[in-house]
């Protein structure tokens, strides 16, 4: 399987986000449709994304169980060693309802640099693991900065009788288990964890930020996962002296989406969280015009600037069937006629969003942001 190829700065190139996301989708259609006259046509767009994605290349030297990695003191036991602190981030990726653990290990004395809220710099050294249970446990993914710049990415797949997790080799495993009646999870490959974590130079941390680990925990968050004593969050990292020029407005006012209404808070983070990754001002896809990854401030200005790029905000992708009326990305008091809902609300492999790591829709998200845009945005 190919390898993204970096540019100089470290950072996927747009073309082979295209690329990745367009083989991702043949792979999909190649598995729901595969009779013979769509493979041709499906084969010759495999055959450009994997000539636009560069040569192969598989993933450096890593432990080949999970029970070599550090996270367990008693693999048998499944004992967390101390030193890993469990954590929750108060808007969860949606992963096809997965029950998920997440810990993190920081090195001794080394501290995390805060002064871009959002996007914060690691120590070298920094792991980061999360667990993924549908009923059972199902994998473990891992990322490690291993250097300056430099991240590794691994995933871990469970035995049936719980008793171990395996290495997975670069190319993920496709179809791995059942989760709903006759939709299997995919695992995912190398370089589908770079299509979602990296981005413009930023280190690829997605869900252990400022606003994710505050306090200030939004209780409407679709399937808002119960904060306990036991995981870490922005004041422990405050208090341990583990976070460097943290602003001081959020050592006082922990950070939180500033909605108009609670509805109004939790689409926004729901969408921050699931699509600001890849839809913001700086990552290769700026060049679509949509900021979903809305900016951290007292007010909510930040905020409706960004926004004006989404609500009210022509769509370049149609909704078909859509009659004569124009598409926008969304349509004040309209979902069904915002591209945005149609196309959370799809699986279809070309028109899904987001375009990987998900087969079924999450329905509670999606009524959710539908009754923000009728109710909210409507008024
Ligand atoms: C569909 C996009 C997507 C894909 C594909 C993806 N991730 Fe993530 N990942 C996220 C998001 C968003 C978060 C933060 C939210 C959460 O934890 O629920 C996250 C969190 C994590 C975390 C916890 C640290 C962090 O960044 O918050 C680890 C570890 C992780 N992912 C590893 C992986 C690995 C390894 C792969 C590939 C085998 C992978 N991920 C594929 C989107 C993705
Ligand atoms: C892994 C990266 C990624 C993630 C995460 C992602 N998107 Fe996208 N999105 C894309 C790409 C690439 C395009 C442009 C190509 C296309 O339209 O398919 C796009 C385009 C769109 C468009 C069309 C905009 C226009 O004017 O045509 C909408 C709407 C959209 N995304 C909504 C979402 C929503 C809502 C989420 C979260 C639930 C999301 N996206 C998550 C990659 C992503």
């Amino acid at each position: 399987m190919s390898k993204i190829r970096l540019n100089e700065s470290g950072n996927v190139k747009l073309s082979e986000l295209i690329a990745t996301t367009l083989l991702l989708m043949c792979r999909r259609l190649i598995s729901r449709y595969c009779h013979w006259r769509g493979t041709q046509a499906i084969f010759g767009m495999l055959v450009l994304a994997c000539v636009l994605r560069g040569e192969s290349g598989a993933g450096g030297a890593n432990p080949k169980s999970l029970s070599e990695t550090g996270l367990y003191s008693d693999f048998a036991t499944k004992s967390i060693a101390k030193e890993n602190l469990m954590y929750s981030p108060q808007y969860a990726l949606w992963s096809d309802g997965a029950a998920k653990k997440r810990w993190v290990y920081l090195p001794p004395g080394a501290t995390i640099d805060a002064s871009d809220a959002e996007n914060w710099v690691f120590p070298v050294g920094a792991k980061f693991w999360k667990e993924f249970t549908f009923g059972k446990r199902v994998e473990t993914r891992i990322i490690e900065k291993t250097a300056p710049e430099k991240w590794s990415y691994q995933t871990y797949a469970w035995n049936e009788d719980q008793t171990d997790a395996f290495l997975v080799g670069a190319n993920g495993s496709r179809n791995h288990c059942e989760i709903a009646e006759g939709i299997k999870h995919d695992i995912p490959g190398v370089n589908d964890c770079k299509v979602c974590h990296e981005g413009d130079g930023r280190d690829v941390i997605l869900g252990f930020s400022a606003l994710q680990l505050s306090p200030d925990r939004d209780s409407l968050a679709p399937h808002a996962e119960k904060f306990d004593s036991t995981m870490i969050d922005l004041n422990f990292l405050i208090a341990q002296g583990r976070l460097t020029n943290l602003a001081d407005e959020f050592k006082t006012k922990p950070p939180r989406i500033q909605g108009k209404t609670p509805r109004e808070r939790a689409a926004l983070g729901y969408i921050w969280a699931n699509c600001g990754g890849c839809h913001n001002a700086d990552d290769p896809l700026a060049s679509v015009g949509m900021e979903l990854k809305l900016p951290l401030r007292p007010d909510s200005s930040g905020q409706d600037s960004a926004l004006a790029s989404v609500v009210g905000h022509p769509s370049k992708f149609k909704i078909p069937d859509n009659g004569e009326d124009p598409t926008y990305r969304i349509l004040p008091g309209y979902p069904e006629h915002s591209s945005l809902i149609y196309r959370m609300q799809t699986r279809n492999p070309i028109r899904q969003m987001p375009p990987l790591g998900t087969k079924i829709v999450d329905q509670e998200a999606v009524d959710l942001i539908s009754e923000w845009i009728r109710e909210d945005l409507g008024k």
